[in-house]
């Protein structure tokens, strides 16, 4: 997996919306007043949803006099969870999970398709704007492995074919639906086969 790059071009400046200024409120009434710089992971959520799903430095700097913590723990706290992007992402971003209950399914197959339809490295955007992919570690849902992430929904049980698909209409800015590529309904067994009497899964 490839270390964070922080972006180039960052804005001078950050503040949050009216939106979420009403948000951060929200949030900060669920921790004690003395404890207020827990907030920190919300709230660095907030300005990655604000700003086109990336959080520039000023941002964190911002959040950090919000909070009053000092800048450096909120930057430690960007920089550690691939959560958190740090360099703009496609409108589309995909997250592939290659970690060993994955990669063991597939998931260098699915890297593949993305450095061939996407961009060649990851964290680049795709040569129309709309894509980028990276890869991450597990995202929970191993049962279901192999697996990826676009922007918040889960497309898991792929294989080479339905990866195709899914990436070629996403390219189109046609993204397809999320959810088991095997037809499966949450975690439930594919289907039942009836053995010598017997339901087996
Ligand atoms: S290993 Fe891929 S979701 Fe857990």
């Amino acid at each position: 997996m490839s270390l964070k790059k922080v972006h180039d071009n960052q804005p001078k400046d950050f503040t949050f919306s009216n939106e979420n200024l009403k948000k951060a409120e929200e949030i900060l009434k669920r921790y004690p007043k003395k404890n207020k710089k827990s907030a920190v992971m919300p709230f660095l959520y907030l300005a990655q949803k604000q700003n086109d799903n990336w959080i520039p430095l000023a941002a964190m700097k911002y959040i950090a006099n919000y909070l009053s913590m000092p800048y450096i723990s909120v930057y430690e706290v960007a920089t550690f969870y691939t959560m958190y992007n740090l360099a703009p992402v496609g409108r589309h971003f995909i997250q592939v999970c290659t970690t060993t209950p994955c990669l063991i399914r597939g998931a260098d197959k699915i890297v593949q398709l993305c450095k061939e339809k996407i961009a060649s490295k990851e964290n680049e955007i795709s040569k129309n704007g709309s894509c980028s992919w990276m890869e991450v570690e597990c995202l929970g849902a191993c049962v279901s492995a192999p697996m990826i992430q676009i922007n918040d929904d889960y497309y898991e049980d792929l294989d080479e074919k339905s990866t195709k698909e899914i990436l070629d209409s996403l390219i189109k800015d046609k993204p397809l639906k999320p959810g088991s590529y095997r037809g499966r309904k949450n975690t439930s067994p594919e289907k039942k086969k009836l053995i010598n009497g017997e339901n087996h899964a």
